[in-house]
């Protein structure tokens, strides 16, 4: 997400800052700033778009301050703009401070700093915190740092400056990376150490509720209690390409080892269990227009049109309501029906789809009620949809989606459950269907963890020229998705069916050099799938399943067999599909494709 840096010490920080956010640019942002500390006064330099605008408004002018704080902003609260990239300021320009992650009770906290006089100036979450460190100010930053963040809920990573200190940086850390690089007399501080291993390679890493006070002549941290905590200094022997990568070869394996922090982030703060109801704000929570829904149509590209087919199925089984889902690309050429009582929910990732947008544009002017599920905000499907939900998945880099996808299924399942609730869903059976939501990034954990099996697997079947995937129900269009992914990244053609259509073409193509991957979970489909595999087995074809964990039927039945953990079947696809992506990325790394950048393909479509 976003990325942070900070430098005190003798030498000029500016260039060292701009240097440091440099190196963050491949996690993706859209705004930057800076603030500098120099003769007691806080100077802040802002602007959208890349580093070099940043470093253009700066031409010509000369700072000599030793001590700074930086930001590249990734938008979740708040438009791309320069008012709302970071550093934040307090009402008298005092304290600046940047911020890594999301203060979810932003909204309460902001509403009591107003009320006892505190000015805002941007849209963000991260502004309540320098007005809540400003309300605790008295004379000592480390105190009203720390009591600032006792309040606060949600994550953070943040780097704070002081007008009236001017030769300490305060560092924090909640469950949002924060590391300091120790130098001579100098210290860095930076979301992600590729911003400081230029300079440094002695890291000491804060751990979630610590604080640390960072001079010149040393670094103090403590609990957010003010318990001394003893760090250690770790010696970094990692290159910069494998740390901006995380330790990962490539950033699709990177995104799809990501999904238990991105569903997480889905659900952050979403999830009312008390009452069960989700809360997505707006629309969502509006029961007049709930009421007046009759009819949803989804409009959406490549892999984010596969999610919205698992979103009709959740929609029309619990929400009861009609949904159509749209190839973006096809609905506005064919004078399609809408009117009142219809909402169209656009879905990209990117929010920039060509395609998407036009449909989405044509629905509104045809007098649907628009809403978007995006990932990147501020991007143009975001602001032209009267409302929507954003997935706080992070960038996603890798051309081929897949941390997207699983965050778009359960953002669809938050939204059924809203809609199923306005219709009379009762809360109890809500309140369970919450609860499962919440075990998933857990279960994803578990799946992650057997990848070697699905290397084994890869190794065996990377040479093949045409795969079949076949699954029914929910996991039908996880069958579209996988077939796709292995097509996006290692060029082998493969076909996603419904499992029972089979019969109508593809099972003429059935042989053992034809694998067919099933996707056969222990849902209400299971029965029919197992006939179906037996199909493709009296045909001789090699089948690789995707089943649920002890299942013993099928493990005769099949050649290869993945166990992933039971859920309930709306949610299956979340699952079954993570063991796909993995197969899809260890072939085509196996044969060697540019796994991140696929020939031909372009991560955002801008062209209809
Ligand atoms: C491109 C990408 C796909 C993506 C599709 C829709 O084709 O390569 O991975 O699924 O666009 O993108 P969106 O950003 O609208 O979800």
């Amino acid at each position: 997400m976003c990325g942070v840096v900070g430098y005190i010490g003798h030498r000029e920080a500016l260039p060292l800052l701009l240097e440091g956010l440099k190196r963050l640019e491949y996690r993706g942002y859209d705004s930057a700033g800076i603030a500098l500390l120099g003769g007691n006064k806080i100077h802040t330099i802002k602007s959208v778009g890349k580093i070099e605008s940043l470093e253009k408004s700066l031409k010509g002018q000369s700072h000599k301050a030793t001590l700074g704080i930086a930001h590249t902003r990734w938008a979740t609260h708040g438009h791309p703009t320069s008012e709302n990239a970071h550093p934040h300021l307090d009402c008298h320009g005092k304290i600046a401070l940047v911020h890594n992650g999301i203060i979810e009770n932003y909204e309460y906290l902001k509403a009591v700093l107003i009320e006892e006089g505190h000015t805002f100036s941007s849209d963000t979450d991260t502004e309540v915190l320098v007005h809540l460190i400003e309300k605790y100010y008295r004379r000592d930053l480390a105190s009203a740092v720390r009591f600032a963040l006792q309040e606060v809920e949600g994550t953070y990573g943040i780097v704070v400056c002081c007008a009236e200190e001017p030769d300490k940086l305060l560092v924090a850390r909640d469950s949002s990376p924060i590391l300091v690089g120790v130098g001579e007399g100098e210290y860095f501080v930076a979301s992600d150490v590729s911003a400081v291993l230029e300079h440094t390679r002695k890291i000491i890493y804060l751990e979630d509720g610590e604080v640390a006070v960072v001079t010149r002549n040393g670094m103090i941290t403590t609990t957010r209690e003010s318990v001394p905590v003893k760090k250690k200094v770790e010696e970094i022997h990692w290159n910069l390409e494998m740390i901006e990568k995380k330790g990962y070869h490539h950033f699709m394996h990177k995104e799809i080892h990501e999904q238990p922090s991105s569903i997480r982030n889905a659900l952050r703060g979403r999830v009312d269990e008390v009452n069960g109801w989700p809360r997505l704000g707006m629309f969502f929570e509006k029961q007049e227009l709930l009421n007046q829904l009759k009819r949803i149509v989804v409009l959406a590209c490549g892999t984010s049109w596969h999610a919205g087919l698992v979103g009709e199925y959740m929609m029309e089984e619990f929400a009861r309501i009609p949904v159509e889902v749209e190839y973006a690309s096809e609905f506005r050429y064919r004078n399609p029906i809408l009117g009142d009582g219809t909402v169209a929910i656009a879905i990209s990732q990117s929010g920039e789809t060509a395609d998407t947008l036009a449909a989405m544009r044509e629905a509104k002017q045809r007098g649907a009620t628009t809403l978007s599920i995006v990932n990147v905000v501020g991007s143009t499907i975001s602001r032209e949809a009267e409302g929507g939900v954003y997935l706080h998945a992070g960038p996603e880099i890798g051309v081929a989606s897949t941390k997207a996808f699983t965050s778009e299924l359960v953002v669809l399942y938050l939204i059924t459950l809203s809609i199923a609730r306005a219709g009379g869903m009762e809360k109890e059976k809500a309140q369970n269907m919450l609860l499962e939501v919440e075990t998933l990034p857990e279960r994803v954990e578990t799946i992650l963890q057997k990848e070697e099996e699905i290397v084994e697997i890869a190794r065996l079947y990377k040479d093949t020229s045409n795969f079949l995937y076949l699954g029914r129900g929910y996991n039908f269009p996880v069958a579209l998705e996988g077939a796709l992914k292995l097509k996006e990244v290692s060029y082998i053609h493969a076909e996603g069916y419904p499992a029972a259509e089979m019969k109508h073409g593809p099972i003429a193509l059935i042989s053992p050099e034809m694998p067919v991957v099933f996707i056969a979970t222990r849902d209400r489909a299971y029965g029919k799938v197992l006939t179906n595999i037996e199909e493709v087995k009296a045909r001789g074809g090699r089948i690789i399943a995707i089943a649920t964990e002890g299942d013993l039927t099928i493990q005769d039945k099949v050649d290869h067999v993945f166990f992933i953990p039971h859920t309930i079947d709306p949610l299956v696809p979340v699952l079954s599909v993570v063991p796909l992506q993995l197969l899809a990325y260890h072939i085509a790394v196996m044969k060697g494709c540019d796994v991140d950048k696929p020939r031909n393909l372009a991560k955002s479509v801008t062209v209809e």
